[in-house]
């Protein structure tokens, strides 16, 4: 039995199977990127930053809609990384994208960007000002963050708090935002459909896949994965989890 086990399935390989159908890691439609992107990208000729980039959906649509603009993206995900250099390749974008594996915490830049973007890993920085914080230290004079981030639309369970982090209510967490010295220039609250729409997605596109591999250990294994997380998500926190997207320019400075 030991010999034939196959090796567990590690996170990157499951979250990149659960977005299969839904590209963009977080709640938001095509048409809601497009708007936010759009608020964010103004002249065309941008250098645009994604910390967190995942498989890259954000800066690929930016691309593709820009061909002005250079983007690069950070992230911790060989995987993922590797899912954006092909997309890109397929896009005709990939000479005007730059990828870095790296924590993007700690990523460092030697010239500044017109747009960073960070959506949906406010987690590696500890929370939502750090974010910003981050960002700021790679924006040039007059540029926009676009940055995405979960706030509590009604009150959490002490399960969701575990699982997803402690959030502000949406009017706190902008005020928070504003008190940082950011002003918000657009913004998008994830709409009940979206929210679900993503859920599905992640959940129904991992256990398709599982489902087409029924017979192999990594079917039934990510099978476990998408029903564990369709249940917390119905259980533990569809109630309470929300999730905003930000265009902001500094206040002052
Ligand atoms: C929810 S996904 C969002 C991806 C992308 N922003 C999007 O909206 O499609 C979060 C991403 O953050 C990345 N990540 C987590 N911790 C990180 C870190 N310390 N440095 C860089 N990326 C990190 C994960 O690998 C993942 O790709």
């Amino acid at each position: 039995m030991g010999a034939c086990k196959a090796a567990r399935m590690d996170r990157q390989l499951i979250s990149m199977l659960a977005h299969a159908d839904h590209p963009i890691a977080a709640p938001l439609t095509d048409e809601s990127v497009r708007r936010l992107l759009d608020r964010a990208i103004r002249r065309g000729d941008e250098r645009v930053l994604d910390l967190g980039c995942g498989g890259g959906a954000w800066l690929l649509r930016a691309l593709a809609a820009h061909p002005g603009v250079t983007a690069e993206g950070v992230d911790v995900s060989e995987r993922a990384l590797a899912t954006a250099g092909e997309a890109a390749a397929a896009r005709g974008v990939r000479d005007r994208l730059v990828l870095h594996h790296h924590d993007a915490a700690e990523f460092s830049s030697t010239r500044p960007f017109d747009v960073v973007l960070s959506v949906g890993a406010a987690h590696a920085f500890g929370g939502l000002l750090p974010t910003l914080a981050a960002a700021e230290t790679h924006l040039a004079p007059g540029g926009h963050v676009l940055v995405g981030d979960g706030y509590w639309e009604d009150t959490p369970s002490a399960d969701a708090i575990e699982m997803l982090g402690d959030f502000a209510d949406l009017p706190a967490t902008v005020d928070r935002v504003v008190a940082d010295g950011w002003t918000p220039v657009y913004g998008h609250v994830s709409t009940r459909e979206e929210l679900d729409d993503y859920e599905w997605s992640w959940t129904g596109s991992l256990a398709s896949w599982a489902l087409d591999r029924s017979r192999e250990p990594h079917g039934a294994e990510a099978l476990a994965a998408a029903s564990t997380h369709r249940s917390e998500w119905l259980r533990d926190y569809r109630k309470a989890f929300g999730f905003v997207s930000l265009v902001l320019r500094r206040t002052s400075g």
